[in-house]
């Protein structure tokens, strides 16, 4: 049994980094409880493959190609999601990447497209969006960031610096945003089994190993994901802003069992 589908009703909602993984299933679930959806990242034909999967819930869809790090491109989806639906209740700052470089080797030109996409990105599209959810006097945006920005990640060190910095803009906007019924909340994943997570872990004997560092023994699903912002961009929410949900599979701890 799942979210009803009055859960959204006929709110108007902005996924970014829609083509594929987390964020694409978080178009289809938001369709599936009543929210009309733009589905925006850079590649267009994989977003009209989103849009069409929208629409086939019932919902109205629009696909738009922009690249969350451009301050033009983000400006200009904004603007075209206005003029076509006149509103926008729900923004999910779900684009982002991953890279591996030990921070010893890492170019300076791939730390600043690190931070371009996982935090200038956010920070565009709300400053965006925000505007037009102060003139609405409300609106809910929900940030997909990781549990790499609470603990660190080995190797992940520029990933993990600004999913940090994303965590930290959530709590700051949800505080600052509330005079406006705007709250700001996000969603910290662990380990989710996408298009991007399989570029990086090739075969089954990688995916067995990665499920059993997660204390549930698994990978998650983007459903699974695409639930717990659901539940934020809803009036079940209402009194949460500024807060992090996690949806890890499980805490890691420093001891084990064995
Ligand atoms: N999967 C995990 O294990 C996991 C764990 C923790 C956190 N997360 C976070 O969850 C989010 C989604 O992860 P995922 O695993 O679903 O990733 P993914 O499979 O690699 O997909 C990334 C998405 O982001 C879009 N994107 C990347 N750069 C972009 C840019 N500059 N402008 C616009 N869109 C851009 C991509 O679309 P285009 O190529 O079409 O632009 C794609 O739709 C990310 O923020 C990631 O850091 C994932």
């Amino acid at each position: 049994m799942g979210f009803s589908p009055d859960t959204l009703r006929d709110r108007v909602a902005i996924v970014t980094g829609a083509s594929q993984g987390i964020g694409r299933a978080v178009a289809i679930e938001l369709a599936k409880v009543g929210a009309h959806v733009v589905a925006c990242s850079r590649r267009r034909p994989e977003l009209e493959g989103v849009a069409a999967a929208v629409r086939a819930e019932g919902r109205r869809a629009l696909a738009v190609a922009c690249d969350v790090g451009d301050a033009i491109q983000v400006d200009q989806a904004v603007a075209r999601a206005v003029e076509v639906f006149g509103r926008i209740d729900l923004l999910v700052n779900n684009a982002g990447y991953r890279i591996r470089p030990p921070l010893e080797d890492l170019p300076r030109s791939e730390w600043d497209a690190m931070v371009a996409t996982n935090l200038t990105g956010v920070f565009l599209f709300s400053q965006a969006v925000g505007r037009v959810m102060i003139r609405q006097r409300g609106g809910k945006i929900v940030n997909v960031t990781s549990v790499a920005g609470r603990t660190g990640a080995r190797g992940m060190a520029a990933y993990a610096a600004a999913k940090a910095g994303a965590a930290v803009l959530t709590q700051s906007l949800g505080a600052e945003w509330a005079k406006y019924g705007i709250t700001v909340n996000a969603v910290a994943p662990g380990p989710v089994e996408t298009e991007g997570v399989l570029e990086v872990w090739k075969t089954p004997a990688m995916i067995a190993q990665a499920a059993r560092d997660v204390p549930l023994q698994r990978l998650g699903r983007p459903e699974e994901i695409a639930w717990a912002v659901v539940f934020l961009a809803s009036d079940q929410a209402n009194f949460m802003t500024g807060e992090t949900l996690y949806v890890s599979g499980g805490p890691r701890v420093a001891n084990r069992e064995e």
